[in-house]
C-alpha cells in the first residue's frame, strides 16, 4: 500500500486505473481491457483516501495484511500516462521484452564484474593515499629532519683538538685524540671506573671521540682538555672526565653520552 500512496503523490500517476488483486497472480483481462477510470488526485492522499478511491466491493478495497498474506496493489496505466523513456540507459541485451534472463546474463556479469572491480581498486588506491598521508602527516618535517643530522669534515680538526659544534640544541665534542691519550685510555681497567665502559665500546675509530657536552650531573658544559685525567672537566660542581668521556671523578654518576655517529669514506663524519 505504501508504494501505492508514494506513487500517487507523484502526481500523474494518481490518473491510473487501479485494481487489488491476490499477490503473485496475473492481472485479469477484463481489468487490462476495460475501460480506464481516471482518479484525480483530490487534497492530500493517505492510505485510507487511496483504499476510497480503488474499486472493490461495495466501492471499498479490502486488502489483508498480516505475517502469511501477501498483499499486492497494481496500478494499470490506461495510456493516458506519459511514461518516461529509459531505452538509452538500458543494456541492449535487455531492451527486449521478449528475450529471456539467461540469454543477457553472461553480458551483465561482465558488466557487474568489471564496475565492481573497477570501484575496488580505485577505493583501495584512495584509502591508501588517504592513510599515508595521515601517518606522514606525524613524522618530522624536512626543516626538523635537516638540524637532527650534523656533517662534520674530520680534515679541520688537528690532531689533539677538541672542537665544539652545536647539535640540536646541545654542544657536541669531536677530539682527535693523539696516540698516547688512545694508549693512556685503553689501559685503564673499565671494572675500576664508576660506570664501567671500555674505550673500544665508546668509539667506532680510535683516535676520533664523538660525545655530547653535557655534564652527566646537572648539565653543565664540560671544558676540554683539564682536569686531573687530561679530558674534561665541569666547573659547576667539579667532575672529571678522561678522554674518553668517561666519569672519573666527581659528583656526575655516568660517561658522556655518546650520540649516534658514523664515518663516511671521504672523511666525512655524520652525527644523527
Ligand atoms: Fe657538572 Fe655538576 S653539573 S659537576
Amino acid at each position: 500500500m505504501q508504494s501505492v500512496v508514494k506513487a500517487a503523490s507523484v502526481g500523474q500517476l494518481a490518473k491510473a486505473s487501479c485494481l487489488g488483486v491476490p499477490a503473485n497472480t496475473a492481472l485479469p483481462a477484463a481489468a487490462v481491457a476495460g475501460p480506464a477510470k481516471t482518479y484525480k488526485k483530490d487534497g492530500v492522499l493517505t492510505s485510507g483516501s487511496m483504499s476510497r478511491l480503488l474499486p472493490g466491493k461495495e466501492g471499498q478495497m479490502r486488502i489483508m495484511s498480516g505475517i502469511s498474506v501477501g498483499t499486492q496493489v497494481r496500478s494499470i496505466h490506461a495510456g493516458n500516462v506519459d511514461v518516461p523513456d529509459f531505452s538509452y540507459y538500458r543494456r541492449s541485451a535487455t531492451k527486449d521484452p521478449t528475450s529471456d534472463n539467461k540469454s543477457s546474463i553472461e553480458n551483465r556479469n561482465a558488466f557487474s564484474y568489471v564496475m565492481a572491480g573497477t570501484l575496488g581498486v580505485s577505493g583501495a588506491y584512495t584509502a591508501k593515499a588517504l592513510v599515508n598521508q595521515f601517518v606522514s602527516s606525524w613524522s618530522a618535517s624536512q626543516d626538523v629532519l635537516a638540524l637532527a643530522k650534523i656533517e662534520i669534515k674530520l680534515a679541520d680538526i688537528p690532531e689533539g683538538k677538541n672542537m665544539t659544534f652545536k647539535w640540536r640544541g646541545k654542544p657536541l665534542f669531536i677530539r682527535h685524540r693523539t696516540a698516547e691519550e688512545i694508549e693512556r685510555e685503553r689501559a685503564i681497567d673499565a671494572s675500576t671506573l664508576r660506570d664501567p665502559q671500555t674505550d673500544e665500546d665508546r668509539v667506532q675509530q680510535a683516535e676520533w671521540l664523538v660525545i655530547l657536552g653535557v655534564c652527566t650531573h646537572l648539565g653543565c658544559v664540560p671544558i676540554a682538555n683539564a682536569g686531573e685525567f687530561g679530558g674534561y672537566y665541569c666547573p659547576c660542581h667539579g667532575s672529571h672526565y678522561d678522554a674518553s668521556g668517561r666519569i672519573r671523578k666527581g659528583p656526575a654518576p655516568l660517561n658522556l653520552e655518546v650520540p649516534v655517529h658514523e664515518f663516511m669514506d671521504e672523511g666525512t663524519l655524520i652525527v644523527g
